[in-house]
């Protein structure tokens, strides 16, 4: 599918479109289940994304046509008035958060695709609200900012889905920059992009066709450890608002005041943000061979601590080592989807091909990889 096509649909179900849009999913380097801990992450947009087309239609009723699946949706702009189709409950809580914010919106017609692959733990979700978001903004005139969107695609998430997620996704999938990394302050939203050229290397992401799915999965179960053990902490350190603000030596404090597996998943946590910390000092001199160093701790933690990896990402993780990948690991919110490696040019051929056959003869499934392009954030295509 391309602009073209898109259209071309859109004018068989609504006639002609006022215009299009688009907002691609994210990589993440480094900094995982950070985000919601008050913690920094160090995301890009990539170039794969939503692409909607969409116009005003006058009446109180949205008409959405999803090309992957096929199938329309019709629903109101009230609560009582939900979609039927699991996908266009998305776009149905895109709308809603922005009236709760006050953005007058009439109803509209729209028809989209997507290339970012489905559970691959590269925020297809995050893409979908994203660009909805965007594009409502933009052709209402509603003015609403930046940071404000993400915070409407992440709202969506937590009252229209069922995943308390953080504000990675979507706030990447709005501000990303062609050629840049973002280093976000989850807690703060400051942010800075780190131009991300490594001479030498490439990103290649391994998506070993386990379906992540986070919707009534131990995702939130794993934010509620966190906030449980920052709680116990905060009672001896007010100052410990979240996990970010907590050292080792005060998590030792409270162990016996909180359960094994809430000690462990604060463990991988509080590690976790000064592994991304060191893995952005590394980044600024250059020094790859640190950075991938904290990526496979990273993954370490994944898997032991935080308990989010599985036997396929394990066993892609092990590859990466087998192959010499400088550093490796699985990426976002984990219990499926991709590793996100940090290859060496010279010995990416020899990875991507040996990965493939160890993968298909130990599972029977022929992994996929996507070389990761870091591309621009939300915007108007035409
Ligand atoms: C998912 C969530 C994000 C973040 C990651 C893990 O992608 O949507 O907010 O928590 O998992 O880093």
């Amino acid at each position: 599918m391309d602009i073209a096509q898109l259209k071309d649909v859109f004018q068989k179900h609504y006639g002609a479109p006022d215009a299009v849009y688009s907002s691609p999913g994210r990589i993440n380097l480094i900094g995982e289940h950070t985000d919601y801990n008050g913690g920094f992450v160090l995301p890009g947009a990539i170039d794969k994304g939503i692409t909607l087309a969409i116009k005003a239609n006058g009446t109180d009723k949205i008409r959405v046509f999803s090309v992957d699946y096929n199938e329309s949706s019709e629903f109101g702009m009230s609560e009582a008035d939900k979609p039927a189709q699991p996908w266009a409950k998305y776009i149905f809580g895109v709308v809603r958060e922005i009236e709760k914010r006050g953005g007058k919106i009439k109803g509209f017609d729209a028809a989209f695709y997507g290339d970012v692959p489905l559970g691959a733990g590269l925020s297809s979700s995050a893409a979908l609200e994203s660009a909805f978001v965007f594009a409502l903004d933009d052709i209402y005139g509603l003015g609403i900012d930046k940071f404000e969107l993400a915070k409407i695609g992440q709202a969506t998430e937590h009252n229209y889905v069922g995943v308390k997620c953080g504000i990675m996704d979507q706030f990447a999938s709005i501000f990303g920059k062609k050629g840049n990394l973002i280093r976000l302050d989850c807690r703060s939203l400051e942010h800075q992009y780190v131009p991300f050229n490594p001479a030498g290397y490439k990103l290649v992401l391994i998506d070993s066709c386990v379906k992540h799915e986070l919707v009534n999965n131990p995702y939130n179960r794993r934010r509620e450890s966190c906030e449980a053990a920052a709680a116990a902490i905060r009672k001896r350190h007010p100052e410990v608002e979240f996990l970010r603000d907590a050292s080792f030596a005060m998590l030792e404090e409270v162990k016996s005041e909180i359960c094994e597996e809430d000690y462990i998943r604060a463990e991988f946590v509080i590690g976790e943000v000064q592994r991304l910390l060191d893995a952005c000092d590394a980044l600024v001199k250059d020094d790859y061979v640190t950075v991938g160093q904290k990526m496979y701790e990273t993954h370490a933690g994944l898997s032991k601590l935080y308990e989010v990896s599985c036997e396929e990402l394990d066993f892609l993780n092990d590859c990466a080592k087998k192959y010499s990948v400088t550093g490796s690991r699985i990426m976002g919110g984990g219990f499926g989807g991709c590793t996100i490696n940090l290859v060496e040019e010279s010995k990416y051929a020899s990875f991507i091909s040996g990965a493939i056959a160890d993968y298909k003869a130990k599972f029977s499934i022929e992994p996929k990889v996507y070389d990761v392009v870091i591309s621009d954030g939300a915007r108007k295509i035409e």
